[in-house]
């Protein structure tokens, strides 16, 4: 293992050793390539550059208690990333290559992967891009999907801990029927002025209601939403928002512990009525929420200054499966390294 100090890791790039690639050219995927140079050589037309072919996806490994290092969910990955290839027009990267290319990854890095006690873990990061040249606004012919992993720590300052998040109604993410359940850059480039401009008011992140009434909860900035009351997890259901695996996963935590699970449309104004309410994500795992402002009604939902007690239990549900500490009964991890 390397010498880091593990504990003081911010959610950032750190170079590790290796990262894999795999081509597609002539309409068929390559060899898997094992690379430790961070830098890619790409023509200066190519379609990632110029008309957005670009997708990426986020998932992380786990050095858990028992000395295994896990993965979650890497099938919902590639499958998420095979429906954003649909919605941009770029070649499906085959289930058993993305797992194959996760596991190689991890596997080569692993003095990286972070320790148990430091609660912090290995991020891997998937990237898809088009790389022929066109300059007509055209799909490219030829793609590259690689991955890198890089250690890190939470991404909200103090982990489980309650953030304010600041209601945004000048800017959009994304149209209800634009690209916001891909994972496409672009998104996160329609999100960085809002981003910007709640860090700015000191809020944790900028949070959206939906693009077309604005009547609407989206989601929150990076992460999804949900809110619960009464025994009830309800999460949005929206054409704009990323279908979050960690948000699959916690609707059926919260079945398994026994809530009733609501996705649909969720009204503004249902806000006050949630007895705690969270972000979560693979960077956010869970990150509950302690106040909603809406910064131009001068609203505030406030939901307090401790992590509920669902909140916990879905946190520490969801966190002792990732790390092997809690029964794994929907088969949700993959041991990558025994
Ligand atoms: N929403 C957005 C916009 C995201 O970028 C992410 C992160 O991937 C999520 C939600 C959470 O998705 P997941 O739980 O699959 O990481
Ligand atoms: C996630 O993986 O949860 C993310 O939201 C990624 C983010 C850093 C863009």
């Amino acid at each position: 293992m390397k010498d880091l100090d593990w504990g003081n890791l911010s959610f950032g790039y750190m170079k590790t050793d290796y990262n894999v690639r795999c081509y597609y050219r002539d309409g068929k995927w390559g060899e898997i390539e094992v690379c430790s140079d961070e830098f890619l050589k790409l023509h200066m037309a190519a379609t990632c550059l110029h008309y957005g072919q670009e997708a990426f996806e986020g998932l992380k490994a786990y050095r858990c208690p028992d000395g295994k290092v896990r993965i979650f969910r890497v099938k919902d990955n590639a499958e998420r990333l095979q429906s954003t290839c649909e919605g941009i027009v770029m070649p499906k990267v085959p289930t058993e290559l993305f797992e194959e290319m996760v596991k190689k990854v991890v596997r080569l890095n692993q003095e990286y992967i972070p320790t148990y006690e430091s609660g912090a873990t290995l991020y891997i990061r998937p990237l898809l891009i088009g790389t022929s040249a066109q300059v007509g606004v055209h799909p490219s012919k030829e793609y590259l999907f690689m991955i890198f992993v890089t250690p890190v720590g939470p991404y909200f300052k103090g982990g489980f801990v309650c953030n304010k998040y600041a209601i945004v109604r000048d800017y959009d993410r994304a149209a209800p029927l634009g690209t916001g359940r891909y994972k496409v850059g672009g998104n996160y480039a329609a999100s960085l002025r809002a981003h910007m401009y709640a860090a700015g008011k000191g809020y944790g992140s900028e949070f959206y209601l939906d693009a077309k009434e604005k009547k609407y909860v989206d989601e929150c900035g990076a992460a999804n939403f949900f809110g619960i009351k009464n025994g009830t997890y309800i999460t949005p259901k929206s054409t704009s928002i990323l279908p979050s695996i960690t948000n699959k996963s916690l609707m059926q935590i919260a079945e398994d512990l026994g809530l009733k699970v609501e996705r649909r449309p969720v009204p503004e104004e249902e806000l006050p009525t949630f007895e705690e309410a969270g972000a979560c994500g693979t960077a956010a795992v869970i990150s509950p929420i302690s106040e909603l402002d809406d910064l131009d009604t001068g609203k505030k939902y406030v939901f307090g200054d401790k992590p509920g007690p669902w909140s916990t239990k879905l946190y520490n549900t969801l966190r002792g499966i990732q790390y092997g500490t809690v029964e794994d009964k929907h088969g949700w991890t993959t041991v990558v390294i025994e």
